[in-house]
C-alpha cells in the first residue's frame, strides 16, 4: 500500500484521461474512469478516493450528476469539475453544489498540480478538526458524563432533548455532581457548540466586579478603569454563557441579568451603546433556588426565566450503582497520568466505597480514587488502600452491616456485569476493544468473563 493521495480522473476522453494520469501519477495514485457510472464503481469499492477530478460533459451522467453523487456516497472527497466551455454559470453552478473548484480545459498543467496539491491540504486540514472536534467531544461532550443509572439516563434525555434549543437551563445538584460537565456537554451538543463557552463564578466576585466581569466597562467609567474591557456577554457571542452558583448574585444585578434575558441586549458599565448579543444561558446552583426565592433573596421573575428546563442532578449517594464505573474510569485516568498498572479494586474496596455517604459526591470519590493509586503498590486496589476516613466513617454503619451491604454488593456486581456485557456486544465481542472502552485491562476482562461462565445471570426482580 503506497501513502500517496489517490486522484480519481473522469473524462469520457480517452486521450485527456492518459494525459492528466501522466501529469499526476507521479505524485499521486491515479485511477481513471470513462463515466460517472464507472467513478462510482471505484469510489464504492476501493480504498477512499482523495480527489475527484471529473469532466462536466459526459455521456449518461454528467460532472454536476456525478458531483452530487459523490458527496452522499464519499463525503471525504474533493471535487474539482473541469470543463470546455468555461461558462461562469456552470462553475458557479459546481461550486454550489459543493465542487472545491473548477478548471477550464485546455488545462494548465502548473495550474492542475497546484489545485491538486491544495485540495488535498484542505482535505488534510478538515481531517485534522474533525479529529479534534472528536476529542473536544470526549472531553467536554456526553461522554465525558459517566452513569449508567436510572437517574442518570434521565440526565441524558434532557441533554440531547434540550441541546439543540435555545431554552434557557438551570441546572441543580450537591456540590461535585456534575454541574459543568452537564453545561458543557449541552453546550457541545448544540448548534452553537462551536462557539465559545464563557463561565462566570458568581460568588467570587463582589455586586460591582460582577457587574463589569459580565457587562464589560468604557474607558474611564470608574477608577482604575484605563481601558475599554469586553464583558462575558459579549465574549460569549455565539455560543454559551455558564453562570454558576446563581443563588449568589446580588438583587441589583439579578435585575440587570433579568433585561438580557428577555432582550438579549445590555450596556457596558459606563457606556451608552446598546449591545446585542446572541447567546444561550445556562446556570447552576448547588441552593435550593426556589426556597431562595421564597425567602426574598432571589427574584422570581429571573427564576422563571432561567428554569425554563429543569436539571437535578442526583447526589452520589442516590446512584450507588454508579459507584464502580466511576472508580473504574478514574482508576484508568489516574493510572494512565502516574504511569501505573493497577488491575481493579478488590470487592471489599469496591463494597467500602459503595457503603460511604460522600457527601463531596462524584469530585471527592475522583479525589479519594486519586490518592488510592498514588500511594498503592499493589496490582490491585484492596480495602487497606482505601483512605482511613473513609473506612472509619463506614465502619458500624448500617450501610455496611445491614441489608444494603448485600444489596450493594450485589446489584453493584451486576450493573457491572450488564455493562460489560453490552459494550462486549457493542463491540461485536472484540474484547481488546470492549476492554478499552470499558477502561480496564484485557486480563481483567478475561478473568471476570470467565467468572461470568461459572455464575448464572441474575435476572432483574432478583437484583
Ligand atoms: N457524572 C460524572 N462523570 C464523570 N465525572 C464527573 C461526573 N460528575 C462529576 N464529575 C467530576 O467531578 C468533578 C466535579 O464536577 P463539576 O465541577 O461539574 O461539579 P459541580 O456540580 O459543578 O460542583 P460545584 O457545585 O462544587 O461547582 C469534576 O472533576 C468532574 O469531572
Ligand atoms: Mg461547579
Amino acid at each position: 500500500m503506497s501513502d500517496k493521495p489517490v486522484v480519481l480522473v473522469v473524462d469520457d476522453d480517452k486521450n485527456t484521461r492518459d494525459g492528466l494520469q501522466r501529469a499526476l501519477q507521479k505524485n499521486y495514485v491515479v485511477k481513471t474512469a470513462e463515466s460517472a457510472e464507472a467513478a462510482l464503481k471505484i469510489l464504492g469499492a476501493e480504498a477512499p478516493v482523495d480527489v475527484l477530478l471529473s469532466d462536466l460533459r459526459m455521456p449518461g451522467t454528467d460532472g454536476l450528476g456525478l458531483l452530487r453523487r459523490v458527496h452522499g456516497q464519499s463525503p471525504q472527497t474533493v471535487c474539482i469539475l473541469l470543463t470546455a466551455y468555461g461558462s461562469v454559470e456552470t462553475a458557479v453552478e459546481a461550486m454550489k453544489q459543493g465542487a472545491y473548484d473548477f478548471l477550464t480545459k485546455p488545462i494548465n498543467l502548473d495550474h492542475l498540480d497546484m489545485l491538486v496539491a491544495r485540495a488535498i491540504k484542505t482535505r488534510a486540514l478538515e481531517k485534522k478538526v474533525e479529529t479534534l472536534e472528536s476529542q473536544l467531544n470526549e472531553k467536554f461532550g456526553m461522554e465525558s458524563i459517566i452513569g449508567e443509572s436510572p437517574a442518570m439516563h434521565q440526565v441524558f434525555d434532557i441533554i440531547t432533548q434540550t441541546a439543540p434549543t435555545l431554552a434557557s437551563v438551570l441546572i441543580q445538584g450537591p456540590s461535585g455532581t456534575g454541574k459543568e460537565l452537564v453545561a458543557q456537554a449541552i453546550h457541545r451538543l448544540s448548534q452553537r457548540g462551536k462557539g465559545p463557552f464563557v463561565a462566570v463564578h458568581c460568588a467570587a466576585l463582589s455586586a460591582t466586579l460582577l457587574e463589569s466581569e459580565l457587562f464589560g466597562h468604557e474607558k474611564g467609567a470608574f477608577t482604575g478603569a484605563t481601558t475599554l474591557r469586553k464583558g462575558r456577554f459579549e465574549m460569549a457571542d455565539g455560543g454559551t454563557l455558564f453562570l454558576d452558583e446563581i443563588s449568589e448574585i446580588d438583587p441589583s444585578i439579578q435585575v440587570k441579568l433579568l433585561r438580557v434575558l428577555e432582550e438579549r441586549t445590555f450596556e457596558r458599565v459606563g457606556g451608552e451603546d446598546t449591545i446585542e448579543v446572541d447567546i444561550r444561558i445556562i446556570a447552576a446552583t448547588n441552593r435550593d433556588l426556589r426556597a431562595y426565592v421564597q425567602q426574598g433573596k432571589f427574584r422570581e421573575d429571573l427564576f422563571f426565566r432561567l428554569n425554563v428546563v429543569d436539571i437535578m442532578l442526583p447526589s452520589l449517594a442516590e446512584r450507588v450503582g454508579d459507584i464502580p464505573l466511576l472508580a473504574g474510569r478514574f482508576l484508568q485516568e489516574y493510572c494512565e497520568k502516574n504511569g501505573k498498572h493497577i488491575e481493579g479494586f478488590t470487592p471489599d474496596a469496591l463494597n467500602l466505597l459503595a457503603a460511604y455517604a460522600w457527601p463531596g459526591n462524584v469530585r471527592e470519590l475522583r479525589n479519594t480514587v486519586e490518592k488510592m493509586v498514588v500511594l498503592s503498590r499493589a496490582d490491585r486496589l484492596s480495602a487497606r488502600d482505601v483512605p482511613a476516613n473513609i473506612r472509619e466513617a463506614v465502619k458500624g454503619t448500617a450501610a455496611f452491616y445491614g441489608r444494603s451491604q448485600i444489596l450493594t454488593m450485589g446489584s453493584l456486581a451486576e450493573t457491572e456485569r450488564r455493562k460489560i456485557m453490552a459494550v462486549l456486544d457493542k463491540n461485536n465481542g472484540n474484547r481488546t476493544r470492549a476492554a478499552v472502552e470499558l477502561g480496564i485491562s484485557r486480563r481483567t476482562l478475561h478473568r471476570k468473563l470467565r467468572e461470568y461462565k461459572e455464575q448464572p445471570m441474575v435476572s432483574d426482580d432478583q437484583v
